[in-house]
């Protein structure tokens, strides 16, 4: 059987969410909008898996707003909160995912100033050219990730929540890679917007939600029925929606343990990398999520190491998923100083909950073969 070590592209659907899920796609269930009592079953469910969601990022269930997952909510969350408004300045992490960059860089087209936010060697924000950019007038959305998902570097936010709001901001974080690996809190935190998808936590794919405080005003960027307060028009996907609450149930449940499992696995993996000549272990000395290591060989294309590992039996990744097959180098690595040609020998391991010890070990060893070879 062959090794699945990229759990940050996505996870398998965990079997008693699929069990959860099966009577909402074999049952008699009806739509969440009608008045009968099929709609109203539906509804029952939509608003308890709200709660769910809700409880794994210490949110309340009123602010949950169902997306079809991290890409629409970071659009959502961009392109509302600047649609209709007077221009201002737009500011997002260098790190950030494409879903959050190529949002706010699509603003840039009406007239929004739009500036990454730099950071150090280690991916951490750098704050004093963020303290002035902040100060350099009026703004109107930070967006910046609370965990990273090709390094698993993880930001302390929380400095930064007063500072944005001082300029005139709203704050949004993409917890998409943090929630379900960390214990996030988002009404302790103070942002105004976080978004999380389904499919990173071993739900479903294709559902994701956007939190968002009552007195942020948002522009709806799909247009139809009342649904989610008529900020997200569209019948729900309900059995993806009951998929993600049972997943964020299960995720609170099991977090410390998983967190835990992770950790003892990415150590053992971290030492064998370290031991290899010529491997780089990118944002090696800072926080990452427990379950992530990104490195880079000199002297190899990451895409063909990646398809070596594979054809041995080990499934990781080049980068992020979303930018494998287009040859260049990340622009994660790329904002953190790492020379173009190491970027592009980089190689992400993402463990999961069930990961084993023989796995992180046959990885390594198939790696050393590799590097003789
Ligand atoms: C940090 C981050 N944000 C957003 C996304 C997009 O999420 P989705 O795949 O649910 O659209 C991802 C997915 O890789 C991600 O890692």
């Amino acid at each position: 059987m062959p090794s699945y070590l990229d759990h940050n592209a996505t996870t398998p659907v965990d079997p008693r969410v699929v069990e959860a899920m099966l009577p909402y796609l074999a049952g008699p269930y009806g739509n969440p909008s009608s008045l009968h009592r099929y709609g109203r079953l539906a509804r029952d469910a939509v608003e308890r898996a709200r709660a769910q969601v809700a409880a794994l990022i210490g949110a309340q269930p009123g602010e949950i707003l169902w997306t079809s997952g991290g890409t629409e909510a970071n659009n959502l969350a961009l392109k509302g909160l600047c649609q209709g408004e007077p221009q201002g300045r737009v500011l997002y992490g260098a790190t950030e995912h494409p879903a959050v960059m190529e949002a706010a860089e699509s603003l840039r087209a009406q007239g929004w100033v739009v500036e990454p936010v730099a950071v150090d060697a280690g991916g951490l924000i750098e704050a004093p050219a963020f303290r002035a950019q902040l100060r350099a007038g009026p703004l109107r959305v930070v967006s910046l990730m609370w965990a990273n998902n090709e390094t698993g570097v993880v930001q302390d936010l929380a400095p930064w929540v007063e500072p944005v709001h001082a300029g005139g901001g709203w704050l949004h974080v993409d917890a998409t890679q943090a929630a379900g690996k960390l214990p996030l809190d988002f009404a302790a935190l103070g942002a105004d917007l976080m978004t999380v998808s389904s499919h990173k936590l071993y739900g479903p794919k294709g559902i994701g939600a956007l939190a968002l405080r009552a007195e942020v005003d948002l522009q709806a960027q799909l247009h139809g029925g009342a649904q989610e307060k008529g900020l997200r028009g569209g019948t729900e996907n309900l059995p993806a929606i009951v998929g993600f609450g049972v997943a964020a149930e299960l995720a609170a449940a099991e977090l410390a343990q998983r967190a835990a499992h992770c950790l003892a696995l990415r150590e053992r993996l971290d030492a064998g990398l370290r031991a290899l000549p010529g491997l780089r272990l990118f944002a090696g000395g800072v926080e990452r999520l427990p379950n992530t290591s990104q490195f880079g060989l000199d002297g190899w294309e990451g895409e063909a190491l990646l398809m070596h590992l594979d054809r041995l039996g080990y499934a990781v990744s080049s980068g992020s998923a979303c930018a494998s097959g287009s040859g260049e180098p990340s622009h994660v690595l790329l904002a953190m100083g790492v020379d173009p040609l190491i970027a592009k020998g980089a190689v992400r391991v993402s463990l999961g909950k069930d990961s084993r010890e023989a796995e992180v070990d046959g990885f390594l060893a198939a790696l050393r073969g590799l590097l003789r070879s």
